[in-house]
């Protein structure tokens, strides 16, 4: 057993911080917290404490949604919308992952970044390579970070540089999913890239896979106007983007994330909902793509679940603190734009999302209550914290202004996590 003493701050729910000021958290030898006290209880009063003084402990981060291979492209070449983005600079840069060395030289990099960002637990896109995704696993596993690992599926409409058959994909799949047996701290998940990249046959080979293995899904899902349009022509009798997944039993059927959902509303809102499927929300790829701004607030109202994403290399950065003040701004653009009648969001709000929203999709993830895995960041805010502000306030500061450099901790289901070599 481990005790940790210092200022926690965690989200139980979305509207309020749970705070304790120099208060305990208990995480059991299997790296589970037992609880949190603002006074240790006395049957502890023997144990030694891991005093962090006057530091933030708080769950650490959950990225829902980033494309690995697009590492190398992070910060340029966002003067593209969506459709003509992907084509231009983004399928390019992927193909280069058939080469397992320039892949693994960029998936270092990559996952080296994560561990400085504050990121414990990712859902990732890889690319259709076999030996590229299995090698993304293997480095999220070395450095004991949580992390779902995507092979990709496309299979029309992309370059034959980055194509691969209903055959190949469903043979690959297969390869990672043997690849990632007997341990679960990282893990397949079916990745049809979106409804343009992917025929009928593909489609049907998920829906197959997904429940011969019972396997989450994550792809795209009404991130801007021309894709959804495009949608439409090739699913005619899909009475919605969402639907086109749905007829194929990858739309909540097993665990499902759907990035960015910028103009869902209507009937694809509706079966989201029942669904449970995952709004992945992607505020710094909507920007820089020119997407649009997506609904949270009415996510949040209708009881949709809602996780956030960095996107890269749409998104520019991979930090999900980031994340969160867009997430916030842009909520705040909306409320200015519906006169008010939409509410913004608050900073638990986001909080929430990046921590316990977004790690509930890996089971018991991103809190510190009792049972929950013990995934964690120790913040030094000492150089941002000129005027002795309240917890909440250092928080937000911290949101704002900070980054890895406060970072001084990192844990990952109670263990605590060295730098990755690259
Ligand atoms: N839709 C299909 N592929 C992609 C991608 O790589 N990035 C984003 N933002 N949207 C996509
Ligand atoms: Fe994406």
């Amino acid at each position: 057993m481990k005790i940790y003493r210092a200022n926690i701050i965690f989200t139980p729910t979305p509207e309020h911080f749970q705070i304790m000021e120099h208060g305990f958290v208990v995480v059991s030898d299997n790296g589970l917290v037992e609880n949190v006290y603002s006074e240790l209880p006395s049957q502890y009063s023997k144990e030694p404490i891991i005093d962090f003084g006057d530091k933030l402990l708080i769950p650490a981060m959950n990225d829902l949604h980033v494309h690995a291979p697009q590492y190398r492209n992070q910060g340029i070449a966002m003067d593209l919308e969506l459709l003509p983005w992907l084509n231009t600079y983004t399928f390019p840069e992927e193909s280069k992952y058939k080469d397992t060395r320039y892949a693994e030289k960029m998936y270092r990099r990559f996952v080296r970044d994560l561990w400085r960002v504050g990121t414990m637990r990712t859902s990732a896109f890889a690319t259709i390579h076999r030996e590229a995704s299995c090698l993304l696993a293997d480095l999220f596993r070395e450095a004991g970070m949580g992390a779902y690992i995507g092979l990709v599926g496309m299979d029309r409409n992309g370059p034959d540089t980055l194509a691969n058959t209903v055959d190949e994909m469903v043979r690959d799949q297969k390869a990672l999913i043997e690849h990632l047996q007997g341990q679960d701290l990282v893990r397949p998940i079916l990745t049809p890239r979106f409804v343009p990249s992917c025929t009928p046959a593909m489609m049907t080979a998920y829906s197959q896979l997904a429940k011969e293995y019972n396997l989450p899904v994550q792809s795209h899902l009404s991130e801007n106007r021309s894709e959804i349009a495009w949608v439409k022509e090739l699913e005619p009798e899909s009475t919605c983007y969402g639907d086109a997944y749905l007829r194929y039993g990858l739309f909540g059927q097993t665990p499902t994330l759907m990035a960015h959902c910028c103009y869902t509303e209507g009937e694809e809102l509706r079966l989201m909902k029942e669904h449970q499927v995952f709004v992945v929300h992607c505020p710094t790829s909507n920007c820089n793509l020119a997407s649009g701004m997506a609904p949270i607030r009415t996510f949040l109202n209708e009881g949709v679940p809602v996780a956030l994403g960095s996107d890269i290399s749409g998104g520019h950065h991979l930090s999900i603190f980031q994340v969160m003040q867009y997430t916030l701004q842009i909520s705040k653009l909306k409320y200015a734009q519906s006169e008010g009648k939409m509410p913004f969001l608050t900073l638990s709000e986001a909080f929430y999302l990046a921590t316990k929203s977004g790690g509930s999709f890996f089971g018991k993830v991103g809190s510190f209550e009792p049972g929950y895995e013990f995934d964690a960041l120790v913040i030094d805010d000492s150089d941002l914290n000129m005027d002795n502000y309240d917890l909440a306030h250092r928080l937000e500061r911290y949101t704002y202004l900070g980054d890895d450099r406060q970072i001084v901790k990192r844990f990952c289901r109670g263990q605590e996590i060295p730098e990755p070599r690259i």
